[in-house]
């Protein structure tokens, strides 16, 4: 079995496809990269290395020296942590796909997976089942390094060869670890007060719909999708992928079923102006005739399950 590396493995989306993707290839052949200085200790029964993707000599020789031939890179400044920083943001975002994209144009490396997200959409774009392929003006320093990123794996597949797949994920909504500073991480802090106080302020309006999705079902979209035939993968920018969508609102009436007493108010900050320039819901037939994708989770299930297992002491 030859190697892959998860770069960023100790964040929402790493810890969990990390666990999931040794349970598959064996522990020893998944790597764990991160620039943090330990993982988490659920991550602790395989190779972990501190790692800094924007350390590029560091990174290209750890990866020949290992031969690893498979990538998934997720290091980045998400949305609202990205419009505090964005000189970083767009350096730390690009820079570290460019040395992975080089790595695989060079050969040593056979596969990349690169996520994409649902803020490649910008307020021109129609928002309602948004299509694969339509107006793109993003308008946060996020949404345009995933555009540029879009673009430069497909130039890259095209011009190079190189096998590049990419999700535009929604919201990823998941107890395992804490999300990392996003627009969509309401769907997630909400469940945590709802556990320790039964109450929640929201810093988004009540009435605003976003995409989302059940971290279950983003993991296993992404791995479907970097196990389909080559052939089948017929989009290399990156595709569009939907779950289920909702608005605060609803998602506090579906906690308050199972948990009365439930309440929230509402305080909009910066991150109303990002939540209103995205989608409110994804139309996501390319992945479903590409490459067989089916969502599993509705609110419904995703809610009882976030509200039996998220742990409080996470948030602390
Ligand atoms: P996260 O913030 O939870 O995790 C990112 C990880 O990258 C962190 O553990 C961080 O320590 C690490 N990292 C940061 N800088 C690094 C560096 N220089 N070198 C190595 N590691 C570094 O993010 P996430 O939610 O897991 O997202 C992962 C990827 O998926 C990102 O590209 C993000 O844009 C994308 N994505 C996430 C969501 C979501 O809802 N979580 C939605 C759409 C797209
Ligand atoms: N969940 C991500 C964010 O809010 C979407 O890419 O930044």
């Amino acid at each position: 079995m030859s190697k892959t590396i998860i770069i960023g493995a100790c964040g929402q989306i790493g810890t969990e496809l990390t666990l999931e993707l040794r349970k598959r290839k064996g522990v020893d052949n998944v790597i764990a990269a991160d620039l943090k200085e330990e993982c988490p200790d659920i991550l602790k029964d395989g190779i972990y290395v501190k790692m800094d993707i924007l350390n590029r000599e560091m990174v290209r020789e750890y990866i020949i020296d290992h031969q690893i031939k498979e990538v998934y890179l997720l290091a980045a400044l998400l949305s609202a942590t990205a419009e505090k920083n964005p000189d970083f943001a767009w350096k730390l975002n690009m820079e570290g796909l460019f040395t992975i994209l080089d790595l695989a144009k060079e050969g040593h490396i056979t596969k990349i997976f690169w996520p994409s997200s649902i803020a490649v959409f910008g307020p021109t774009t129609p928002r309602d089942n948004t299509p694969q392929y339509t107006v793109m003006e993003p308008t946060t320093v996020y949404g345009i390094s995933k555009q540029a990123g879009e673009r430069w794996c497909e130039y890259y597949f095209n011009k190079f060869g190189v096998d590049v797949r990419s999700i535009r994920y929604p919201g990823l909504i998941s107890y395992t670890s804490l999300p990392g500073g996003g627009t969509t991480d309401y769907a997630v802090d909400i469940f945590y007060k709802a556990k320790a106080e039964n109450s929640f302020n929201c810093f988004l309006s009540a009435d605003t719909e976003l995409p989302m999705m059940y971290m279950e079902d983003a993991i296993r979209a992404t791995i479907e999708l970097m196990e389909a035939p080559s052939q089948k993968v017929k989009i290399r920018s990156s595709y569009n992928l939907s779950g289920c969508s909702f608005t605060p609102a609803q998602l506090a009436k579906e906690i308050e079923t199972l948990q009365p007493g439930f309440t929230i108010s509402y305080s909009p900050d910066f991150r109303q102006q990002i939540a209103d320039s995205w989608p409110n819901s994804i139309d996501d037939s390319r992945a479903r005739e590409d490459w067989g994708w089916q969502e599993k989770y509705g609110v419904k299930e995703m809610v009882k399950i976030m509200l039996e297992n998220v742990n409080v002491n996470l948030m602390a």
